[in-house]
């Protein structure tokens, strides 16, 4: 029992410290319409990491960690989940808006991580996934 309780004790202190972290701000989607042209409290989310090789490099790594790939596939190209290697965003390509679609997860089946990933780890899949470059489809090649 004692030693039970000594191999879970990390794994829940992680739990416990990623409950305890503060929420992240709103944000405020530009491409939205605002009613009467005022737009709700909100924040424009800026990633820390943008553009770091390490952070990307520690982006791929947790992208297979927490098994990212098994639904958006090897490489972010898609699969189950939609590709997100593609430069479309269903829910915005804005830092805050891929931030907020992994930490809150989004309604057609992206699970929420915000629950067991601190924020640090969000911002390094963002940087990730901004650093894939789309694939040049053949048939939309200009000739
Ligand atoms: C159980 C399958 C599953 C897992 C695991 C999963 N996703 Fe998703 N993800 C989805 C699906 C399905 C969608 C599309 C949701 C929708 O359209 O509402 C999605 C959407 C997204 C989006 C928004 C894409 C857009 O076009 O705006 C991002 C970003 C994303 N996932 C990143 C991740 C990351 C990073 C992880 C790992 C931490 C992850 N996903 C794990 C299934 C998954």
């Amino acid at each position: 029992m004692a030693v039970r309780a000594v191999a879970t004790a990390p794994l829940i202190a992680l739990l416990v410290t990623s409950g305890q972290q503060p929420v992240p701000p709103a944000v405020r989607y530009e491409q939205h319409v605002f009613a009467g042209g005022a737009a709700p409290p909100a924040e424009t989310l800026e990633n820390p990491f943008k553009g770091d090789r390490r952070s990307a490099a520690d982006g791929e790594k947790l992208f297979s960690a927490f098994n990212c790939d098994g639904c958006h596939s090897l490489g972010a190209t898609g699969g189950e989940g939609p590709s997100l290697a593609d430069g479309r965003w269903r829910y915005g390509g804005a830092d805050g808006a891929i931030f907020h679609s992994i930490y809150y997860g989004r309604p057609r089946g992206m699970p929420a991580f915000g629950g067991v990933l601190p924020p640090d780890a969000i911002w390094k899949l963002v940087t990730y996934l901004q650093g894939l470059t789309p694939a040049v489809d053949p048939a939309t090649v200009a000739w």
